[in-house]
C-alpha cells in the first residue's frame, strides 16, 4: 500500500487536472447570467465524493445549491467540518485578464483563473487529501463533514438558514477552512481574526431628468455633487469614521497583541512597491497591519452619476449612486451600524434631492482562540506540510459563517490559508502558486491525522 505522500507525489498532475476541470466552470455567483454555470459547478463537486465513496448530497435553497458530504466511519474519534466555497466573483475587468479567466493557464509556477485560490483551489487541497486517505488507507483518521456553498461572494444569504436547520447534521469539534493568505510566500500562517462587514448601496434622484448645468446649475441641487458631500462627511482626513456610535463597541488593540503584529517580518516599502503605491494610508496612530487586519475601514465599491463618454457635457445629473462598505471588528453590530448611518445620512441629505439607502449583507468580526488542541494539531500540520512552522495572524477580509458556526454549533474555526497576498483576489489574473496547492493538500492530508492525534 503506497503511503499517503508517496499518494501525493503520485497523483499531482491529476490534482492539478482537476482543478482546471472545475476553475473552466464559470460558478459567478452574483450573475444570474451564470446560474446554470453555478449549478454545474455543484454537480462537479458532487462527482468528485461520490468517486471517493463518500454520501454527498446537493441540497436546494432558494439561491444556489449547497453541497454536503461526509464520511462517518471513526467512531469515537473526532470529527472536523470542511467549509468552503465553490462560486467566484466577476471577472471583469475582462481585457486586463491576460489569459482568459475561464480559461486555466499555467505560468511561472502559478495557475491563473477566476477562483484559482478564492476559494476553488484552496477548498479542493481538502477534497484531494480526502481522496489520499481513502484510495491508500481506505478510510479517514477522522470523521469529515465537507459543507461547499455557492454564495459565499454574496453574504451567504441562505447558509445560516441551512446550517440552523441541520445542526444535528452538521455537528462538530472544529471547523476547517480554507480561504485566506499565508503571511508571505513560503511564511504559512493560521489566522486567528478576521473582519466584519456592513455593506450599502446609496442612490440619490433630484430633478426628473438630466439638466443643462449652466441654464440650471447653481438653483437646482446637483445628486452628485450631494452624493460627495454625504460620502466625505463618512470620514475625516484622519480616517477615522464619522457616523455616530460607530467605535462604541470597538475593543482597544492590547500592547501585547501590537507588539506581535510589530514582530512579523513585515516591510512597508515592499508593500507599497507591489501595489504600485507612493505610500500607505490610513487611520492615524495605527500601523499598516493594524489599520488592514483589526480596526474598522470605511470604503467607497463603486460610485457613478453623470456623463462618462469621451470629451466633455455641460450636464447636471438627475441621479447619483454608490456602493460602500464598512470592515467591522469584533462586537461591532452590523444592525446598529446601518441605523445609524441611515440616520445620518438622512440628517445630511440636502433639500431638492431624495434617497434611498440599500443594506446588503452584513457579517460580524470574529477572533478564534490560538490555545486549542485543534490549533496546535493544525500547526504541526502545516508544518509538515510547508516545511515551515506558521505565524498567527489576523486579517482584514470576511467569512460570514465564521461567526454563525460559532453561535449555531458552538464551534471554533481553523482558518489555515494557503494563498498569497499577491494571487489578485476579486480582481484580473487571479492565480494560486502550484506549490501551495501541493504543499496545502498535504499539510491537509497530515492535519486528519494531527486531529486524531489530540
Ligand atoms: N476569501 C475571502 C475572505 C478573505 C479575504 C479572508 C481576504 C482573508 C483575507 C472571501 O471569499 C471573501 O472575499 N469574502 C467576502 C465576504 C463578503 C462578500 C461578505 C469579502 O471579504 O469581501
Ligand atoms: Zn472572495
Amino acid at each position: 500500500m503506497p503511503t499517503i505522500d508517496d499518494y501525493l507525489a503520485q497523483h499531482a498532475a491529476d490534482f492539478e487536472d482537476d482543478l482546471c476541470q472545475l476553475l473552466r466552470i464559470a460558478s459567478v455567483s452574483a450573475d444570474s447570467r451564470h446560474r446554470a454555470d453555478v449549478r454545474r459547478a455543484a454537480d462537479w463537486l458532487v462527482e468528485q465524493f461520490r468517486g471517493l465513496k463518500m454520501p454527498v448530497e446537493l441540497c436546494e435553497t432558494p439561491g444556489h445549491p449547497i453541497v454536503y458530504a461526509e464520511w462517518l466511519g471513526a467512531p469515537g474519534a473526532p470529527t472536523a467540518l470542511v467549509y468552503g466555497h465553490y462560486d467566484v466573483q466577476p471577472p471583469d475587468p475582462l481585457d486586463e485578464w491576460i489569459s482568459p479567466p475561464f480559461e486555466p493557464t499555467r505560468r511561472d509556477g502559478n495557475l491563473y483563473a477566476r477562483g484559482a485560490t478564492d476559494d476553488k483551489g484552496q477548498m479542493l487541497t481538502h477534497v484531494k487529501s480526502a481522496q489520499a486517505w481513502m484510495q491508500t488507507a481506505g478510510r479517514l483518521p477522522i470523521n469529515l463533514k465537507f459543507l461547499i456553498e455557492g454564495e459565499e461572494e454574496v453574504g451567504s444569504e441562505n447558509l445560516e438558514q441551512f446550517i440552523a436547520a441541520n445542526r444535528q447534521r452538521l455537528a462538530c469539534d472544529v471547523v476547517v477552512i480554507s480561504d485566506t493568505s499565508q503571511f508571505a510566500p513560503e511564511q504559512p500562517a493560521i489566522t486567528y481574526g478576521l473582519r466584519g462587514i456592513a455593506y450599502f448601496e446609496l442612490r440619490l434622484t433630484g430633478p426628473k431628468q438630466d439638466l443643462h448645468s449652466g441654464t440650471f446649475g447653481g438653483g437646482v441641487m446637483n445628486p452628485a455633487n450631494a452624493l460627495t458631500q454625504m460620502l466625505a462627511a463618512l470620514i475625516n482626513s484622519r480616517g477615522q469614521i464619522q457616523v455616530p456610535g460607530f467605535y462604541d463597541d470597538v475593543e482597544p488593540l492590547t500592547d501585547a497583541e501590537r507588539r506581535q503584529f510589530a514582530k512579523l517580518a513585515f516591510n512597508e516599502n515592499e508593500f507599497c512597491g507591489e501595489l504600485g503605491i507612493a505610500a500607505a494610508a490610513g487611520e492615524t496612530g495605527f500601523s499598516t497591519l493594524e489599520r488592514r487586519w483589526a480596526r474598522p475601514t470605511f470604503d467607497i465599491n463603486g460610485l457613478w452619476s453623470g456623463y462618462q463618454g469621451e470629451g466633455s457635457k455641460t450636464v447636471l445629473p438627475a441621479r447619483a449612486g454608490a456602493k460602500f462598505s464598512f470592515r467591522l471588528v469584533p462586537r461591532q453590530d452590523p444592525k446598529k451600524i446601518h441605523a445609524a448611518l441611515e440616520a445620518m445620512l438622512k440628517r445630511l441629505l440636502p433639500l431638492g434631492v431624495s434617497m434611498e439607502l440599500l443594506a446588503y449583507h452584513g457579517a460580524p468580526g470574529v477572533v478564534v482562540p490560538l490555545d486549542s488542541p485543534y490549533v496546535k494539531a493544525a500547526a504541526r500540520a502545516i508544518e509538515r506540510g510547508f516545511g515551515r512552522a506558521p505565524v498567527y495572524i489576523r486579517e482584514g477580509g470576511s467569512i460570514p459563517v465564521v461567526s454563525t458556526f460559532r453561535q449555531q454549533l458552538g464551534v471554533d474555526t481553523l482558518l489555515l490559508g494557503w494563498g498569497l497576498n499577491d494571487d489578485n483576489t476579486h480582481s484580473p489574473n487571479e492565480k494560486f502558486c502550484l506549490a501551495d496547492y501541493h504543499r496545502g493538500i498535504k499539510a491537509s492530508a497530515h492535519l486528519w491525522e494531527e486531529i486524531n492525534r489530540g
